[in-house]
């Protein structure tokens, strides 16, 4: 339905969204957070429009270079990365900014009590369906300069566990661009309407299914996984499970995307070639990790809650167990043994 003068007040945007949350549950807020998350909503409406013409302008496949992942860099990534800097970067209250993409933290100012936010994301993730058309999206977490200084050292500040985290969210760039974001008060959805190119509430406070009969796991690597996974993996299809099915995209954010409506659980358990866990904790796990608790779900690595782990490093990887509750128990209970 075109948006009319009469039905634009009906039209709830993202933004409208926040500042309505934000007021509701922190009247004391001043908005800075708020237009904060602008800044991202605008960086992903960005890049949106890229991942849709990408068939058509010259910015499919790998510029050559290789990331501090030692990933061979997409030109998408770059465009990512750069789109969210640029829309951030001016913004007073962020102080640092960390991505996927590079090595070090950007040092944007001093943090101080304007510049207080710490942006940690995945500018694209999913990077390896960039060219054949599979979903594939951003991840996004904030976080606020430690009060106490830490040890007065940057990275003091940016390695904090996931609980000090003060919104989340990602934006899946599918059949259509969805956002989900919380900022400790629920999960909203929200789906980009490209004739007005807002994002437009489509589902509020949301619920991940308590169980659901769906796994979400690479089983090429499962000679490589822990026994106990190989365990879960054999239930799963055993006639005692009865009727599990296997869903898995390779991008994490559309996998979390469709647990996160559906239910089931997305596991990446440690292998061979990544023994940590291929994932990475400050701009992948932790985000997600805050979604899925927000909506009734779980996530965990093995041993621990994800938002428990305390970060050592800049681009740590974790293992990742995610979905609902029911069903992350249940892999839980197979992992230890
Ligand atoms: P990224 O493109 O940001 O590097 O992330 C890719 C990740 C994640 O999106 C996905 O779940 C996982 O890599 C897939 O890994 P495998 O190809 O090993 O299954
Ligand atoms: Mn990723
Ligand atoms: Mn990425």
């Amino acid at each position: 339905m075109k948006a009319t003068a009469s039905s634009a007040m009906a039209i709830r945007t993202v933004q409208r969204h926040i500042i309505e949350n934000q007021r509701k549950h922190h009247p004391g807020a001043t908005g800075e957070l708020s237009w904060l998350l602008s800044g991202i909503v605008l960086a992903t409406k960005i890049i949106s429009d890229y991942v849709r013409r990408a068939g058509y302008i010259d910015i499919l496949g790998s510029t050559g270079d290789e990331n501090v992942q030692g990933e061979v860099v997409q030109k998408l990534d770059v465009i990512a990365n750069d789109t969210i800097l640029a829309c951030l970067g001016y913004h007073d209250d962020v102080g640092i900014m960390v991505s996927e993409e590079d090595d070090e933290p950007h040092i944007i100012k001093e943090l101080d009590d304007r510049a207080k936010y710490i942006i940690l994301f995945d500018p694209l993730d999913g990077s390896s369906n960039i060219d054949v058309n599979v979903s594939i999206g951003t991840i996004f977490s904030v976080m606020q300069r430690r009060e106490d200084g830490g040890g007065g050292k940057v990275m003091d500040h940016i390695l904090q566990p996931g609980y000090r985290q003060v919104a989340a969210g990602y934006v899946v760039y599918g059949s259509s661009t969805v956002m989900s974001y919380t900022t400790g008060d629920g999960v909203h959805m929200f789906t980009l309407d490209p004739s007005i190119g807002v994002f437009r509430l489509s589902k509020e406070n949301i619920t991940m299914p308590p169980a659901g009969k769906m796994y979400s796991v690479n089983e090429a690597y499962f000679a490589q996984f822990p026994k106990g996974v190989q365990e879960y993996l054999k239930w799963a299809k055993s006639d005692e499970a009865g009727g599990y099915a296997l869903r898995y995209i390779g991008s994490l954010v559309a996998d979390f995307h469709r647990t996160l409506l559906r239910g089931g659980v997305f596991l990446y358990p440690p292998t061979k070639k990544a023994p940590g866990g291929k994932l990475r904790l400050l701009y992948e796990a932790n985000p997600l990790a805050f979604l899925a608790e927000q909506t009734g779900g779980a996530a965990h690595d093995g041993t621990q809650r994800i938002l428990d782990k305390q970060p050592t490093a800049l681009h740590e990887r974790t293992s990742l167990i995610i979905g609902s509750k029911a069903e992350v128990d249940r892999v839980l209970s197979f992992w230890s043994d």
